[in-house]
């Protein structure tokens, strides 16, 4: 597809999702389908020869939607709302082209920035205490979760991390495994099923604290059962220092949003650190010393200078002992003459780098 053949298409999208949510109320909310039925229906691999997009754009009318149960019908009041909006959908599409992955800072800055920003305002709008908030200097601070139950399990990982590092460092002949097997969660009776399977997959025990007659946990149960278990040897670690929801329930946000707020960010970034070379960037840690030498520093030095000119983007990575600038061809519409572009600028800088080097 070129961009003059996307641009009617989208259109034409943007007009079948305009009919499809303003007809939605027309259509059976649960479909009228047994399981199965949908392999007869298409061929048994994928086709040798691209297919024209009004089959299948056919093919969606005739086969998939049959099969779809439409969340947003006004019939539907099952599990919970999911949410959707045009705006939503429109962010959706830009957030397509763009495609970026903000793994770290470095890797699209105004991916992690806005995240940051937005986790603020949402943070302010729910009243949430000050320091689950980043501002300017806290230590506090939200991030995009895919889910609750992603988000409860990483709440988890992270205060079981924290504890087990406390404690070694208090006692070093403390291993992990033997500091595992003390570690209690506590939640609630009636809280979700995730919060039970978090336990399950971080290896903890999670005990259920009995709710009362409102199906309200109270402070009094949670302490009894707290000091049940430091009577008994155990180590009780997981309470609440974190807090969730979901937008993509509540906010016209469409799926995937869960919004996670931490007391302190460096409970979870810490705890899940691992430091691969290509995730390194000069803003991370300033005070970090280099100790490559030889071809490693020279190598550095070239990768300093390709990034600070930013004609091009690399990153490196670790060959055993050695430090390696990756060339990665990366984008769809790359052409011979973009890597001969590229090869002459790194070429260049290498020059200049030696020189340096002689002087
Ligand atoms: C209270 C509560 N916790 C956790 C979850 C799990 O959320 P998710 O589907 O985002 O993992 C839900 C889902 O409805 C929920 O209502």
């Amino acid at each position: 597809m070129n961009a003059s053949e996307f641009r009617r298409r989208g259109k034409e999208m943007v007009d079948y999702v305009a009919d499809y949510l303003e007809g939605i109320e027309g259509r059976p909310v649960y479909p009228d389908v047994e399981p199965g039925y949908l392999r007869p229906l298409i061929p048994t691999a994928a086709p040798q020869e691209p297919e024209a997009f009004e089959d299948i754009i056919n093919d969606i009318e005739k086969i998939i939607m049959p099969g779809v149960t439409h969340w947003h019908s006004p019939y539907f009041f099952a599990y919970f709302p999911t949410a959707s909006s045009y705006p939503a959908m429109l962010a959706d599409m830009l957030c397509g082209a763009i495609g970026c992955i903000g793994f770290s800072w470095a890797a699209s800055p105004a991916c992690t920035e806005l995240e940051t920003v937005m986790m603020d305002w949402l943070g302010k709008m729910l009243q949430l205490p000050e320091a689950f908030l980043a501002g300017k200097a806290g230590e506090g601070g939200g991030v995009i979760q895919g889910s609750a139950s992603e988000a409860t399990l990483v709440a988890l990982l992270a205060a079981r991390t924290k504890v087990i590092r406390q404690l070694q460092a208090q006692s070093p002949e403390l291993t992990q495994a033997a500091i595992m097997e003390k570690l209690v969660a506590y939640s609630s009776d009636q809280a979700h099923s995730s919060v039970e399977r978090a336990g399950l997959i971080g290896g903890v025990k999670l005990k259920a604290i009995p709710s009362d007659g409102k199906f309200a946990m109270r402070a009094s149960a949670l302490q009894e059962a707290l000091e049940q278990d430091k009577a008994a040897g155990l180590i009780p670690f997981f309470f609440a220092d974190s807090f969730n929801f979901n937008p993509h329930k509540w906010l016209l946000v469409n799926f995937d949003c869960s919004a996670m707020w931490g007391k302190k960010r460096t409970d979870l970034t810490g705890a899940f650190k691992l430091d691969p070379v290509y995730l390194k960037h000069s803003h991370q840690d300033s005070g970090l010393i280099t100790d490559y030498r030889g071809s490693n520093q020279l190598n550095e030095a070239l990768l300093q200078r390709i990034n600070s000119a930013k004609k091009i983007h690399l990153v490196p990575c670790h060959l055993r002992d050695k430090i390696v600038l990756r060339f990665a061809v990366c984008a769809r519409t790359v052409e011979s003459a973009h890597v001969q572009f590229a090869w002459e600028h790194i070429k260049e800088l290498a020059g200049d780098v030696l020189r340096v080097e002689k002087e």
